[in-house]
């Protein structure tokens, strides 16, 4: 690859690359994508392997440290995440204040970033004080979220138990009450930690590249994360899934797939088919197809039957074989599939980008930890080519009318 910088500091010249499409930002050891073939690595071990074969605790401490833990490593980690859900009353306070309505979303944004007022003692050079804010947030995101989840229907929030692991006590957290006995579903447990391992890490993304920005300026981390929240939100990147079933409910049945698929070709009005294309994968994204796999074994297990899953499945296979989407190389991405999943489930639709977010967090602070640890702490400021006026005099000006 060129350096540009060795370019730069020899001519002055520097690239112009909206949307960044070829120009990468750090050196990273955490996560690689291969586009053109569709594979996805965590510090060398497929993702599909993972989900295969691991806990969700286990691939955050992959994430986060670069190995596989021992059993005592993982025990302690295990048990520092536990001690990390608590949740500091004065955010608790937070919620209540939340409209009924409020999208969870945007209660994330804001009670992640109000973690920073309780944790402002933070030195992010200093590794304990890093290693600490890594499992503060992994820890306390899930409880955050699914108090948001609680929020929007008025119920109670419940706190985590000892007892469950990571995947168990997200179910245990949004569907418990203190009145009824809740016994945690395995099917649903075994699916919670698929999703959260899927969706852990995956490179330089938007929220990814937001949270190594706003953490080069040597930021507090939580406010860092908060950042990362924000700009998973949209639909072209975290909000897919939520776009995805939206799309799918618009289409309604199968026999309308080919007037929706003739509108996207068209353009028309900005149609895109959500849950399809990637910037990296020109080829099945090897996310999606472990996600496809996991939504029928789920339905199955559970004994449902929705009919957006059909809709879905003829969307699919109309694009793929269509002109448009093979020149372009646009395949089901990771969102396509997982809202059926967590439909399934029994989660809302709105919750559907929080739960990418509290996976992705665990991405967001390895991210941050190995940018901040490996002295990549260059300050984020790209350029631009500036287009506005050339320099005039105020005093000489008349103004626009
Ligand atoms: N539906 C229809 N056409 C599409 C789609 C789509 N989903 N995605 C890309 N295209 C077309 C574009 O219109 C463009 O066509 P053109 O050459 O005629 O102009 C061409 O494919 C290239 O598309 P770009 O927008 O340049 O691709 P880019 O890499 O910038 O965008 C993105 C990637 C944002 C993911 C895009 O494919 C998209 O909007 N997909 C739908 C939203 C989505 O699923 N997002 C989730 C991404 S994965 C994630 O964040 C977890």
């Amino acid at each position: 690859f060129l350096d540009i910088r060795d370019l730069h500091r020899a001519t002055g010249y520097f690239s112009y690359d909206p949307g960044f499409t070829c120009t990468g930002s750090c050196l990273s050891a955490i996560t690689f994508i291969d586009g053109p073939k569709g594979v996805c690595l965590y510090r060398g071990y497929s993702v599909p392997d993972l989900v295969d074969q691991a806990q969700a605790l286990e691939v955050a401490y992959l994430l986060l440290v670069g190995e596989k833990p021992s059993v005592a490593q993982l025990a302690e980690f295990r048990k520092e995440i536990q001690k990390h859900m608590l949740v500091h009353e004065k955010v608790k306070a937070m919620f209540s204040n939340f409209t009924i309505n409020a999208h969870p979303m945007a209660i994330m944004v804001a009670v992640i970033g109000a973690l920073s007022c309780i944790f402002s003692e933070l030195d992010p050079l200093d590794e304990e004080h890093r290693w600490l804010a890594c499992k503060r947030l992994i820890a306390k995101v899930p409880v955050l979220a699914c108090w948001a989840y609680k929020t929007s229907i008025g119920q109670p929030m419940m706190y985590p138990r000892a007892d469950l692991s990571f995947a168990e006590n997200f179910l245990y957290m949004m569907f418990a009450t203190p009145m009824e006995e809740y016994q945690v579903n395995p099917v649903a447990a075994k699916a919670i930690n698929a999703f959260m391992i899927l969706h852990m890490d995956h490179e330089q993304n938007a929220s990814t590249s937001t949270v190594r920005i706003a953490g080069s300026s040597q930021a507090n981390p939580y406010a860092c994360i908060a950042a990362g929240v924000a700009s998973l939100w949209g639909p072209a990147h975290g909000g897919a899934n939520e776009a995805v079933i939206k799309m799918l409910e618009e289409i309604g049945v199968p026999e309308n797939v080919p007037n929706f698929v003739a509108d996207v070709k068209a353009k028309k009005e900005g149609v895109r088919l959500m849950g399809f294309g990637h910037r990296v994968y020109k080829n099945y994204d090897p996310r999606a197809k472990v996600m496809k796999g996991l939504v029928a074994q789920v339905l199955q297990e559970l004994g449902i039957e929705d009919p957006l899953l059909k809709v879905a499945q003829e969307l699919e296979k109309v694009a793929l074989a269509d002109d448009y989407f093979v020149q372009r190389k646009l395949y089901p991405n990771v969102d396509y599939y997982s809202g059926i999943m967590l439909r399934a489930l029994g989660i809302p639709t709105s919750m559907f980008t929080v739960m990418f977010a509290m996976s992705r967090t665990v991405g967001w602070v390895s991210q941050w930890n190995e940018m901040v640890s490996e002295g990549q702490m260059r300050i984020g400021r790209p350029r631009q080519l500036y287009v506005g006026p050339k320099e005039r005099k105020w005093s000489e000006s008349k103004g626009a009318g």
